[in-house]
This record gives C-alpha cells, sequence and structure tokens, in this order.
C-alpha cells in the first residue's frame, strides 16, 4: 500500500508556529525547524517532496517564500518539528531575514504542507530511486529519499548531486550519515563546477551534455524506477528532456522548480482604472464565504483583483511555480500565463493558478474550497 498519509492537495492554512531551532548550513544557507503544536500535527502531516510557504512582515512589507521540508517523514512523528532550508538570495529579502535575523523563539506565520513533488512509498516494492540535484534543489530531494530508504527496506537511491564546491554543499554531513547508515542502498555522487573531483566526468556544472554522459556511464534508465528532478530551470528542463527522449515516462520524471527563468516576462502589474466599468466580474468562494471581484482590465491576473477585496487569498510565488493560490474554475474561461506548479490531470479537472490567469469572459467562478 502506497503511504500517503493525507491528500496532498487540500486547502493550506496559515498558523503562526514557533522557531524552535536555526542551524547554519554553509556560509550562506541556514536549516529553520519550526514546533508543530500536537493539536496540529494533523495539518502539517506532509508528504516528503511538499513545501511550507512562510509569511512575515519584513521592512514594512507582507513577504511570503516557500521553502521545502527537508527530513523524513518520520522525524516529524519523532520530534513534533518540521524543518526547512533557505540558501541566501541575492536581493531575496525573505532567505536574508531567515538568514541574518531570525532567531529560535520567533514566531513566524507557516502555511500547512502543499505541493504535487511527490511520489508516494510503496513498502513492498524494490525500485530504484534517482535524484539529479543542484544547490538547495537538495532540499525536497532529502525528504523523498531519506523517506524511500526508511520506509521501502528492498529500495536503492542515487543522488547525483550538483554544486560549486565542496564548502557550498547543503546538507553535506547528514548525507554522509545517510551513507553510513545504508552503504548498500545508497549511491552519492557529487558533481562539483569549481573544484575538480577525482573523476573527471564529476567535474563541471550538470548540464545537459554532463548529464548525458553521465547517465549512459551510471544510471541507464532501464534500471531506474523513479526520478527527481530538482534545481534551477535550465538543469530539470534539460535533464527532463534527457528523460524522455530516452523513452522513459512522464509520470516517473518528477520535478519541481524553485526559480524560472523561461526568458518570458513576468505577469505585468497592472493599474486598475477603478472609475472604468468593469470588463469582467470573477465570484470567488473562499472559506465558504463568496465575493463579487469587478475587474476593470483583462490584463490584470484574477489573484491581484481579487486579494483588494479578499486579502485572504492564498498565494505566494506570484509566479506560476509553488502552486499556492491554486483554485477550481467552476465556470467561465481563463487564460495563464505560465504554469510550472499544475499536473495535466489538475489542469484537465479545472484547476489555474489565479497569479497567472486572467478573465476570457465577462464572468468567472472561481471556488477555492472545492
Ligand atoms: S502564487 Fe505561486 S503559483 Fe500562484
Amino acid at each position: 500500500m502506497p503511504l500517503l498519509t493525507k491528500p496532498a492537495r487540500q486547502r493550506a492554512s496559515f498558523h503562526t508556529l514557533r522557531v524552535d531551532d536555526v542551524e547554519r548550513l554553509t556560509d550562506d544557507a541556514v536549516a529553520v525547524r519550526f514546533e508543530v503544536p500536537r493539536e496540529l500535527s494533523d495539518d502539517y502531516t506532509f508528504e516528503p517532496g511538499q513545501h511550507l510557504t512562510l509569511r512575515a512582515t519584513i521592512a514594512g512589507e507582507d513577504v511570503r517564500q516557500s521553502y521545502s521540508i527537508c527530513q523524513a517523514r518520520s522525524e516529524m512523528e519523532r520530534s513534533g518539528t518540521l524543518r526547512v532550508a533557505s540558501a541566501r538570495v541575492p536581493d531575496g529579502r525573505m532567505s536574508n531575514w531567515l538568514n541574518d535575523i531570525v532567531q529560535p523563539g520567533d514566531a513566524i506565520d507557516v502555511l500547512t504542507p502543499m505541493g504535487s513533488f511527490i511520489c508516494p512509498t510503496q513498502p513492498e516494492v524494490a525500485r530504484h530511486h534517482v535524484a539529479i540535484a543542484a544547490g538547495s534543489g537538495i532540499t525536497p530531494v532529502l525528504s523523498l529519499l531519506t523517506t524511500a530508504l526508511e520506509e521501502e527496506p528492498d529500495s536503492r537511491v542515487t543522488l547525483l548531486f550538483g554544486n560549486r564546491r565542496t564548502s557550498s554543499i547543503m546538507f553535506l554531513e547528514e548525507l554522509e550519515d545517510l551513507k553510513n547508515a545504508y552503504p548498500t542502498r545508497f549511491q552519492l555522487v557529487h558533481v562539483l563546477s569549481r573544484e575538480a573531483p577525482d573523476v573527471e566526468l564529476f567535474h563541471g556544472r550538470l548540464d545537459r551534455d554532463r548529464l548525458e554522459a553521465i547517465v549512459a556511464a551510471l544510471l541507464p534508465v532501464g534500471t531506474v524506477d523513479e526520478w527527481y528532478l530538482c534545481g534551477p530551470f535550465g538543469m530539470v528542463t534539460g535533464a527532463e528532456e534527457l528523460l524522455l527522449e530516452r523513452g522513459v515516462a512522464r509520470s516517473h520524471v518528477h520535478h519541481e522548480i524553485f526559480h524560472v527563468d523561461d526568458g518570458r516576462a513576468p505577469t505585468p502589474r497592472v493599474e486598475p482604472d477603478a472609475s472604468a466599468p468593469p470588463v469582467a466580474v470573477v465570484t470567488v468562494t473562499l472559506d465558504g464565504r463568496t465575493t463579487e471581484v469587478p475587474m476593470s482590465s483583462m490584463e490584470e491576473s484574477i489573484l491581484a483583483a481579487t486579494l483588494r477585496t479578499r486579502p485572504d487569498a492564498p498565494y505566494s510565488c506570484t509566479g506560476g511555480v509553488c502552486g499556492t493560490c491554486r483554485a477550481r474554475l467552476v465556470a467561465g474561461e481563463v487564460r495563464m500565463d505560465r504554469n510550472y506548479a499544475l499536473e495535466p490531470e489538475d489542469v484537465e479537472a479545472g484547476i489555474i493558478l489565479p497569479c497567472q490567469a486572467h478573465p476570457l469572459t465577462e464572468t468567472v467562478r472561481l471556488d477555492y474550497d472545492a
């Protein structure tokens, strides 16, 4: 039986959690651990690979950012805590705040777990899980692979982990401990771009050419059951293309992208003209309450318009990546600028990303609770 302890796509809500611990991972990355009160433990039960959205007021502004949970499922059961990790991003308000300011005892608003970068474990099946990760892309992968090793006693795991140099590797020690705990079932391959490892094949960036060579030498696709890709946009899309070309079924390639750099302009910010007659009306049902949202421009995103009357509408990245804003389209039509968060079956079921959606019809009805 797959161990899926709760539906991966239930409606999420914020709760204020206390920071239990802040651990420095590298010069530019910290892990932040939150205490989950017993009465909220069901709400924060997660599927490995999912993420938490943190919300804070930083320099007077509401800032939200999603971070993957980086621990085995069992650790939450054991310690009643949840851990995320944040690598410093230049100009990243949340990552700099977490790296420099946040301390144990602080209280932070944390959304309940979300995300579809998951693969339920199957304890009775022997599988080969392979993850290709770079930089902070290790965070959800650590959760997925550690849980697979713990819950699937006959499965094995390979991690291809790209970084600049040894000193910038997040969770280096934990990965070494994992190797010692599972010497026959866990294979770890470091690929370093600014340090020369012993094997030339592992020196350089994890780009399409290098991946092609490593897959050919070490990981014939027929020996792998599940692939997990997490890292920069180019690495993930390059690896995915390669695997699909090699005949791997899409359903066995799981991916997560943190930052999208697809060359397309972000959804423009539109200043609505409050005096103009509405060109569309979006009816939103959220937490059992229905609100009408008039829109004076089809170029504005539905999320931006909704937030004026329903500031409680969920969101995080506003870039079509995290999936926090997801809602069901019940009536009308919309177009989406981009979508890196929804699976094809979500789209087929009528799920949309309001942060990327614009009305195509005069009336649109959205249900966040469905
Ligand atoms: S807010 Fe992240 S996908 Fe819409």
